[in-house]
């Protein structure tokens, strides 16, 4: 059995030496993955061929979004997203530009969960995505990743107390075996995906600082306790959960983290951009 990885984020004023025996470089021979899109880039002798990056800045800046495609895996659909985006005026037709249009859940992707998402009181209220605090999604001073020992299992309390996640730990995006297996590239929904369990859920709560909740397929909860892990997470309106993170691209080390979502007004869930950057 191959231990999942952990990533865990952290503000680096907070960072003590301690820390850093767990931290361990690995590198992931299947990166950049294959889409059908990524195809290494050579200068074409026009330069009309776009170029799809996964890294910028000489691999610096890492991105850890998922592209948006029809056949990326949307929740719980056996054929994927499907067709969502359409150009509805084109120049071909006659218009002055082309313009796209799109229809999407906002939970597709890498997204973001805001408390309106399980609290109908909260969506009430108004708890959307555009109330998000930015200073948790964009975190200016490091970040930190590291790889847990921790067996294939869901995220119990038992899992987060071996994972030692000292206080003052404010981000923690979590690699696991949904990493390994790839799953945020294939197209049918996978109920087996590794997420938290209630247990594990409340763990967190109770007993670290972490505000920032990531993970690498499309819900941080596992499927089994699906509503129980999201009221744990959400109940307090202080931590943000963002899910469906590609953290394939990412070895252990230290990082900002920067997600931005977007505005929408009235709206539980966003999709989000989320970028790591190297120091
Ligand atoms: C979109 O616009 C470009 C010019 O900017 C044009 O060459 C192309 O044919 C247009 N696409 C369609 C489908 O109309
Ligand atoms: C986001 O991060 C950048 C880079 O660290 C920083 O310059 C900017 O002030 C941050 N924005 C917010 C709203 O915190
Ligand atoms: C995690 O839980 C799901 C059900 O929510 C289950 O199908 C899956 O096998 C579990 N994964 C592991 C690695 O135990």
């Amino acid at each position: 059995m191959t231990p999942p990885q952990l990533l865990l984020l952290t503000s680096a004023l907070l960072l003590s030496h301690t820390l850093f025996p767990f931290a361990s470089a690995t590198s992931n021979e299947a990166y950049p993955p294959t889409y059908g899109l990524d195809q290494p880039w050579t200068p074409p002798a026009d330069d009309l061929v776009p170029v799809r990056r996964e890294v910028y800045g000489g691999g610096r800046i890492i991105d850890i979004s998922h592209r948006y495609h029809p056949d990326m895996p949307s929740w719980e659909s056996p054929d994927g997203l499907g067709h969502f985006l359409w150009l509805a005026k084109s120049i071909k037709k006659g218009e002055l530009a082309n313009n796209s249009e799109m229809k999407l859940p906002t939970h597709t992707g890498t997204h973001v969960d805001a408390p309106g998402h399980v609290f109908d009181h909260y969506f009430d209220a108004g708890f959307d995505v555009d109330t998000l605090d930015l200073d948790v999604l964009n975190e200016s001073s490091m970040v930190m990743h590291f790889l847990s020992m921790f067996q294939e299992k869901n995220i119990t309390a038992e899992v987060m107390k071996t994972l030692n996640i000292p206080k003052g730990v404010r981000r923690v995006l979590f690699r696991t075996l949904n990493t390994d297996r790839g799953l945020m590239y294939k197209k049918a929904f996978d109920t087996s995906y590794v997420g938290f369990m209630k247990d594990g859920a409340q763990w967190l709560v109770d007993n670290t600082d972490i505000k920032l909740v990531g993970v690498d397929y499309l819900s941080v909860a596992a499927f089994d306790d699906l509503l129980p892990s999201h009221y744990v997470f959400l109940e307090g309106r202080e931590i943000i959960l963002v899910e469906g993170l590609k953290l394939d691209g990412a070895e252990a080390g230290i990082y900002s983290v920067h997600c931005l979502p977007l505005r929408l007004v009235g709206a539980e869930g966003s999709p989000i951009r989320c970028i790591l950057i190297k120091p």
